[in-house]
C-alpha cells in the first residue's frame, strides 16, 4: 500500500490522501489512518493523466524529410508526406514514435491515440506502431488508427489497406473524406469506415471536413450512420473546422443530432489555426470546429496535438497545457466556469473519446493513474499554464521533475 498525501483534487476545497494498494486507487479521504509508505504531494493539484486523442506518430519529426510545404496548407502537407515516405524503415519508424511518445510521457500523457497512414502496401508505420504499443503498454495507453493518409479511393486499394489493417491489430478505424476527388467518393468512404467498424468490432476516428469549405459536410454523414447504428459513442469527428464556418441555423440543427448520436469531436487548435484560413485575405477564419458551442450543448469535445515537426506543422512537443492554453484562447472559452473546467478538454474528455473512462479517473477502484501539476488550484494551473511535477502510473511514479528554483537578486 501507498499513501499519497496533502492532495488537491478538482472542485473539493480541503486537502485530501489517497491510498493505493495493487495499483488501484483503494480509498480518497481527508484522513486515512493505515501506516504505510506515504509520499507528500505539498498541497498541489492532482488530476487524471493527460491524454492526446489525436497524433500521428509515425510523422513526428519528419518537417526536414523533403521539399518543404511552401504553401503552409493541408494539401500540400499530404504531397510532401507522399513524396518521401517510401524512404523510412520499420526501425527508423519505430525509433521515431518512441521519440514522440517519451515526449508526451514526459508531459504527463498516459493515453494516445495516433493515427498511422496505411495507405502504403508495406505497412512501414504501422508494423513500427504495432511492435512499440506492446513495449510501452505498461506506461500508456496507445490506440492506432488505420488511417488512410492519401485516400481510401484516391489511393488506389486504399479501402482494401484499411481493411488489412484492422485485421494486423490496428484499434480504430480512419478515413479522410474531404481529400477523397470527388464529394461521392468522400462519402464512399464514410460508408466504408463505418462498415469496417462493424465489421471487426472496432472504433472509428474520422479525419472530417479538415477544410474551411463550407461544402464538405461529411460529418453529417458520420453521425447519422453512427446515429442510426447505435455506435455514435465508439465514433470520433477530427477537427470538423468547416462546421466552424458553417450556417448557424444549419449549425443549430446539427447540434441536435450530435446530442443524440453522443458522437466526440476532437479539435487540434495549434494545428488548424496554423493550416485552415490560407486562402482567406481579412477577415481570416479561425479554422476551429465550434468547440465552445458543442460544449455548451452537452456534446464531448476534446483537444489533441496532431503533429509534432512534421510537414503540416512544424513545430509541437505534446505539452497538453500548451494546446489548451491556445485552444482556450481562440475557441473564447475563459468564464470563471470554463476556465474551472478546462483541464477536462485535456483529460477527461479526451479519455471519453477514447473509450478509456471506465478506467480513468480519481475515483475509488480506478487505476491509481494520475499527474501532479505545479498549482494548488484549477485557476492558477490555467493562469500559470502549469507543468508538471510527476506523473504515477499504477501507484508508481513514472517520473518527478524539480520545481523551477529563482535565485532573487532584488527584493521582492
Ligand atoms: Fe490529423
Amino acid at each position: 500500500m501507498k499513501k499519497f498525501v496533502n492532495v488537491k483534487l478538482k472542485g473539493k476545497k480541503e486537502l485530501v490522501s489517497i491510498l493505493t494498494e495493487n495499483g488501484v486507487i483503494k480509498r480518497i479521504a481527508e484522513q486515512i489512518p493505515e501506516e504505510c509508505e506515504t509520499v507528500d504531494i505539498g498541497g498541489n493539484l492532482v488530476i487524471p493523466p493527460y491524454v492526446d486523442p489525436h497524433l500521428h506518430l509515425d510523422y513526428v519529426f519528419t518537417a526536414d524529410m523533403g521539399e518543404q510545404n511552401g504553401s503552409g496548407t493541408l494539401f500540400e502537407g499530404i504531397q510532401r508526406w507522399s513524396e518521401s515516405k517510401g524512404n523510412i524503415t520499420v526501425e527508423q519508424m519505430k525509433e521515431r514514435i518512441r521519440s514522440g511518445i517519451r515526449k508526451e510521457m514526459l508531459h504527463g500523457v498516459q493515453a494516445i491515440r495516433t493515427h498511422i497512414d496505411v495507405t502504403d502496401p508495406d505497412f512501414t508505420g504501422l508494423k513500427a506502431a504495432l511492435e512499440v504499443r506492446e513495449e510501452v503498454k505498461d506506461m500508456l495507453d496507445l490506440q492506432i488508427v488505420a488511417f488512410p493518409q492519401e485516400g481510401m479511393y484516391a489511393y488506389r486499394g486504399g479501402d482494401e489497406l484499411v481493411e488489412e489493417a484492422l485485421k494486423m491489430g490496428a484499434d480504430c478505424v480512419g478515413a479522410i473524406p474531404h481529400f477523397e476527388l470527388a464529394r461521392e467518393f468522400g462519402e464512399k468512404s464514410i460508408h466504408k469506415a463505418v462498415e469496417l467498424a462493424l465489421k471487426y468490432d472496432k472504433l472509428i476516428d474520422v479525419h472530417c471536413d479538415e477544410t474551411d469549405d463550407v461544402q464538405s459536410r461529411f460529418l453529417e454523414l458520420l453521425n447519422a450512420l453512427v446515429l442510426m447504428e447505435g455506435i455514435g459513442t465508439r465514433t470520433a469527428a477530427s477537427h470538423t473546422c468547416s462546421f466552424g464556418s458553417a450556417d448557424n441555423s444549419y449549425a443549430f440543427r446539427m447540434m441536435k443530432l450530435f446530442r443524440k448520436s453522443g458522437i466526440n469531436f476532437i479539435s487540434c487548435p495549434t494545428e488548424n489555426i496554423y493550416l485552415e484560413g490560407r486562402q482567406d485575405t481579412y477577415p481570416k477564419r479561425r479554422g476551429l470546429t465550434r468547440v465552445k458551442e458543442l460544449n455548451d450543448n452537452g456534446i464531448n469535445v476534446c483537444f489533441a496535438q496532431d503533429s509534432m515537426s512534421d510537414p503540416w506543422y512544424p513545430l509541437g512537443n505534446g505539452n497538453m497545457m500548451m494546446i489548451l492554453d491556445h485552444g482556450i484562447h481562440i475557441a473564447q472559452m475563459m468564464s470563471p466556469e470554463e476556465i474551472r473546467n478546462a483541464l477536462d478538454l485535456v483529460t477527461v474528455n479526451g479519455a471519453v473519446t477514447m473509450n478509456l473512462a471506465e478506467h480513468y479517473g480519481m475515483e475509488e477502484g480506478k487505476p491509481a493513474n494520475f499527474i501532479v501539476l505545479n498549482a494548488k488550484s484549477e485557476f492558477e494551473a490555467i493562469c500559470e499554464r502549469a507543468g508538471i511535477l510527476a506523473s504515477v502510473r499504477r501507484g508508481e511514479f513514472l517520473f518527478q521533475k524539480e520545481p523551477e528554483k529563482v535565485k532573487y537578486y532584488v527584493s521582492m
